[in-house]
């Protein structure tokens, strides 16, 4: 079956801001019409942007940017709901603006770690005052113009850390220059090159480092198609990759192949699934985003390791790993990844409960887990935790024939991906058609 996928989250949320930054109108499609996408933009109305509502099938909006300098104060409080993205982005942009604002979230964003940007934030100048615990939201934001220069250690990879530094480097002047342990999504960068702002990158051993030492006064409008979003597409290449499309597989149209996200893509191809992409020429430069078609059928499936620089590249695929884990032969190993446990909801217990409450054998250790595959059927209830990816990553299995899982909530799917259980309704169709 061929299907298209919703706009890519990460994307989208960073199209919004760069848009309402920038100087003139941009020219946005193809956008994520799902409640991280309506949270930050609904920030960004707060804040003084002008961004019509978002349409629902990635239709194009026109943004009229409102500078730099522009943003104003909002009257409320920012409710960012589950998007950590755009709360953290946010921070970095509200860092640089003289305008103080309050940002809150739903009772999962108000568990995660902000002391992460909030440290590098707040060395570059700006103050912050929690709310409530301590490194956690809401938070007070007191920014400043301009900011300091940072040269930033990032402990951890993550684009949200470097981003939300970058971000606050161009709205408050200042130098920023980012080194992390491993490289982490490189939307940011694309994207600034593509508004005139010049960021140099390279690898520093293991790590990577990205430096903006010249913040310009002002910034382009974009234009900007946003490609579907490959952490959306996962779900449709894992039931695929397990047999629930039939022989035939899913082809994804127009989803993105940014480097820096597509190692989902290589595991599946180490577990046995048979792949194709179809990169489309000339979008893959580096003020782009790399965009084509790509092709999973079924293969058996084998047990695999992740671990190292790969998790950065697939950190959001993890869950869907683990329950791929579940119907491959042997035993398949995530470690280096105790960055799963500050997602929307701690993903490494979330998936080990659920995966244990199906009758799988897992065992849990704090950075990764080990799942025995079984080729019984699973059947049972799994519980979501306010996270998109866990509902959708249990949600797959109920395209094969052997397995019935109930999920608990299954509406969160909304968040990164609208109209995921019709489209896995196609899926299993396809499957049965085949069959
Ligand atoms: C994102 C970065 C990742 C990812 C999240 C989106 C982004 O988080 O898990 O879904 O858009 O920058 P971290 O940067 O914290 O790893």
């Amino acid at each position: 079956m061929r299907a298209r996928v919703p706009g890519d989250k990460s994307l989208t949320q960073r199209a919004l801001i760069l848009a309402s930054l920038a100087e003139g109108e941009s020219r946005l499609a193809g956008l994520l019409h799902g409640g991280d996408a309506a949270s930050t933009a609904k920030a960004l109305r707060s804040l003084g942007a002008e961004i019509p509502p978002l349409p629902p099938e990635g239709g194009e909006v026109i943004i009229r940017g409102v500078g730099l300098r522009g943003l104003c104060a909002p009257k409320a409080r920012l409710d960012l709901r589950n998007s950590g993205t755009g709360t953290r982005l946010l921070m970095g942009v509200l860092a640089g603006c003289e305008a103080e604002a309050t940002l809150t979230g739903d009772t999962s964003l108000r568990q995660r770690p902000m002391a992460r940007v909030i440290d590098p934030l707040s060395k570059m100048g700006a103050r912050f005052r929690y709310l409530g615990e301590v490194g956690r939201l809401p938070v007070r934001v007191h920014g400043r113009r301009p900011l300091q220069a940072i040269d930033w250690p990032s402990q951890v990879a993550s684009a949200q850390v470097k981003s939300s530094i970058l971000l606050a480097g161009l709205t408050g002047g200042a130098f920023a220059l980012v080194t992390e342990p491993r490289q982490s999504r490189d939307h940011t960068e694309r994207l600034f090159r593509s508004v005139g702002v010049s960021v140099v990158e390279h690898a520093v051993g293991d790590g990577w480092r990205v430096e903006m030492r010249d913040p310009p006064a002002v910034i382009r409008p974009l234009d900007l198609h946003v490609p579907g979003d490959i952490s959306s597409a996962a779900f449709l290449f894992a039931a695929a990759a397990m047999g629930g499309a039939g022989d035939e597989g899913v082809t994804v149209e127009h989803v993105g192949l940014n480097p820096t996200r597509t190692a989902f893509l290589d595991v599946l191809e180490r577990m046995g699934a048979r792949i194709d992409i179809e990169l489309q020429p000339g979008s893959d430069a580096p003020d782009r985003e790399p965009v084509g078609q790509v092709t999973v059928r079924p293969g058996g499936l084998r047990a695999t390791t992740v671990q190292g620089r790969e998790i950065p590249r697939l950190i959001d695929e993890l869950p869907l790993i683990a329950v791929l884990g579940a119907r491959a032969v042997g035993t398949t190993r995530i470690s280096d990844a105790e960055e799963l446990r500050t997602k929307e909801s701690d993903r490494i217990d979330a998936v080990v409960r659920n995966l244990r409450a199906l009758g799988v054998e897992v065992a849990e250790y704090q950075d990764g887990l080990d799942v025995h595959g079984t080729d019984k059927p699973l059947r049972g209830a799994v519980r979501v935790f306010r996270d998109h990816r866990i509902a959708m990553g249990f949600g797959i299995l109920n395209t094969l024939r052997s397995c019935t899982v109930e999920v608990d909530d299954p509406s969160m799917a909304d968040v990164s991906f609208p109209g995921f259980w019709a489209l896995m309704t196609e899926v299993e169709r396809a499957g049965r058609r085949s069959d």
